[in-house]
């Protein structure tokens, strides 16, 4: 599977794979007709660059000049990993991969079949989620033939994804590192490995934040997240013969009663939640249910990319 694989990135195919975050749908970064098919098949717009995807450290030079001695200590830390580096481009660099940006997003992911793959490939592969624009990432190899199936020249199955949200984006590229994008590497974690402040945009405007469009990682089927009040609000106030609804809870403190309705409670555990949230929306978005209602999480750090992922989903805290 690899070897054909392979083979066909080198024709300029697209090829999804797994990574531990979640699935990616490749193609080599050198290839500009790939890279265009990509943009076309995810029907993505072309000023939202894309992750390049490497096998070794050494390989960081290659892609990215001027880089910071703060590169390679998170390098070392965190790769392989859930973890993408912004630094400034080298100039052979395509701009339709980093949407004419003067830097790119590295890289090194730690699943075995993503890692035997650019192994094998012995170059970068540039890959999105394999996902249409706006929708949820996929998590299963399942997910990916749903949505993408059709259009993609070989999915290589690889189990649901260990991480289940996407990588932490951290832009060194200026002075100081801003988080571009939260994942389960915590601004704390990163703070601790670099020994300087870490700053999360938002707080700076200026900077292109990955997944800013409104309502991204969003379900098809409205979805709302709710506080303890707000639930007991809608429980009181719900009428019998009320839409059907799906409630995605994680403390046990919560019951649905018409049989038409749906409640699914998540781990309380951060790592065990981020694994599931994913497939349990794309779960839950058939269209059988009106609307999707999520208890709000903790406000604890582990819970931080989780909430990012929440707010995008809903446009609601
Ligand atoms: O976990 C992940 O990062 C997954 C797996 C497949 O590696 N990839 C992923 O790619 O989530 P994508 O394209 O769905 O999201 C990457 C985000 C985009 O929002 C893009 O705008 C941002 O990274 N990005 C990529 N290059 C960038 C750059 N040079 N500067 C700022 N943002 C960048
Ligand atoms: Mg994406």
């Amino acid at each position: 599977m690899i070897d054909e694989a392979v083979n066909l990135l080198r024709q300029g195919k697209l090829v999804a794979f797994p990574t531990e975050t979640v699935y990616g749908l490749g193609a080599d970064a050198a290839n500009p007709a790939a890279i265009a098919r990509i943009f076309a098949v995810k029907k993505r717009p072309a000023d939202h660059p894309l992750i390049i995807h490497i096998a070794n450290i050494n390989e960081l030079e290659h892609w990215a000049q001027n880089i910071s001695p703060l590169a390679f200590k998170l390098a070392e830390k965190f790769w392989p990993g859930p973890l993408t580096l912004i630094l400034k481009k080298q100039l052979h660099v395509l701009d339709l991969v980093t949407a004419c940006q003067p830097t790119v997003g590295l890289r090194i992911p730690r699943h075995p079949i993503a890692q035997a793959l650019l192994k094998n490939f012995g170059r970068g592969i540039a890959a999105p989620s394999a996902n249409l624009f706006t929708h949820i990432s996929p998590t299963t190899a399942q997910a990916v033939q749903e949505e993408l199936g059709d259009q993609i020249d070989l999915i290589l199955e690889g189990g649901a994804c260990e991480v289940g949200l996407e990588s932490t984006i951290i832009d060194l590229s200026q002075g100081e590192p801003v988080i571009l994008r939260p994942g389960m590497i915590t601004k704390s974690a990163i703070a601790e490995t670099l020994g300087v402040t870490v700053k999360i945009a938002g707080e700076m405007p200026a900077i292109r934040t990955p997944g800013n469009h409104f309502l991204h990682y969003a379900p098809a089927t409205a979805t709302r997240v709710m506080n303890a009040l707000q639930l007991d609000n809608f429980f009181h106030q719900l009428e019998s013969n009320h839409p059907p609804f799906a409630l995605i809870a994680h403390s046990q403190a919560y019951s649905v009663r018409a049989t038409r309705d749906r409640l699914i409670i998540l781990s309380d555990q951060a790592n065990q939640y981020a694994h599931d949230l994913y497939q349990t929306l794309r779960s839950l978005d058939t269209g059988e249910y009106q609307q999707i209602i999520i208890e709000a999480v903790p406000l604890g750090e582990e819970w931080t990319a989780i909430r990012d992922r929440l707010f995008k989903a809903s446009g609601s805290l």
